[in-house]
This record gives structure tokens, sequence and C-alpha cells, in this order.
């Protein structure tokens, strides 16, 4: 059975409760891919997520890098940006399948090459912008 959500995210200030009802939301389910255009918000969002899990540690890095590990109280959190991945064989080459397996928060932008690689259940974020609109829609499979 699949669950849905859909949020209006559109108010940025209301950034931390939009956080707030997607871990409501989430649950166990620790793996969150989120499917988006450039600039949709992926990465604003995703951010709040780690301080809503209580996280300290600060996200200003203007380096581009394709797996950022933040901590928090209860363990890790893997932030993935695979944007400029070209294969499913280099996120093998980085050791995705140890993350997917240790049951750390594993959040991934442009997630199309590890989709393959997933097995267990895990959040799908889609957030379409429309002029100054932004929604959000997750669902757990
Ligand atoms: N929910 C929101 N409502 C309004 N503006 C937002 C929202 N989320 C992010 N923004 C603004 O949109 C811009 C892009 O945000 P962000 O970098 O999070 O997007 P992204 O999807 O990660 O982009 P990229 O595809 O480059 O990784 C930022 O200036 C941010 O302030
Ligand atoms: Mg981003």
């Amino acid at each position: 059975m699949t669950s849905l959500i859909e949020l209006n995210i559109s108010d940025v200030e209301k950034i931390s409760s939009f956080a707030k009802s997607i871990l409501d939301f989430a649950k166990d389910t620790k793996l969150f891919l989120f499917y988006a255009p450039m600039g949709a918000g992926k990465t604003t969002l995703i951010k709040e997520l780690c301080n809503q899990l209580g996280s300290k540690n600060h996200f200003s890095s203007p380096t581009y890098s394709i797996i950022n590990e933040y901590e928090y109280p209860r363990g890790k959190i893997y932030h993935f940006d695979l944007y400029r991945l070209k294969s499913e064989e280099e996120l093998l080459d980085l050791g995705i399948e140890e993350h997917l397996d240790s049951n750390n928060y594993c959040f991934f932008e442009w997630p199309e090459f590890v989709e393959g690689l997933i097995s267990s259940s895990c959040v799908k974020i889609e957030i379409t912008v429309n002029g100054n609109n932004r929604y959000l829609r997750a669902s757990i499979n």
C-alpha cells in the first residue's frame, strides 16, 4: 500500500513546519529521494529536515560534493547530490550500498541513478513549481 501527503510549500518561512510534517509522515523510513527541477527547493528542505532531526552541523559549504555527512543526536545523516553523476557504477564506487544498508538517514537530490539499488521502502518526494507556488507530494511505497 502506498501512503501519500501533499503540501503547499510556497512559504519558505514555514519550512520548519513542512519538515516536521514530512518526518512525521515518514515515521521510521530513512531513505528519501527528492525529485524536482533545478532550484525547486530540494537542498533548502533537506537542510531543514536535518535541523528538525537535531543536527547542529553547518550547511553553508559552497563547495559541491556528492556526499555530505552530518551528525545528529541519534546517528548520521548522508546528503547526496547526484546531479553530476554519470552512472550507477560511479555510485557503487562511492560505497553507496553500505550507506543504503546502514539505517542512517539518506537524502538524495537527483536520485535517478540510485533507484535501481534500493530494495527497502523509501520516501519519494516530488516538488513542482508553478510561478511563485511550490507543491510537494510525498509517498512511501
Ligand atoms: N519552499 C520554498 N518556498 C520558496 N522559496 C524557496 C523554497 N525552497 C527554496 N526556495 C528558494 O529557492 C532557491 C533554490 O533553493 P534550493 O537550492 O534549495 O533548490 P534545489 O532544488 O536544491 O536546487 P538545485 O537543483 O540547484 O540543487 C533558494 O533561493 C531558496 O531560498
Ligand atoms: Mg540542491
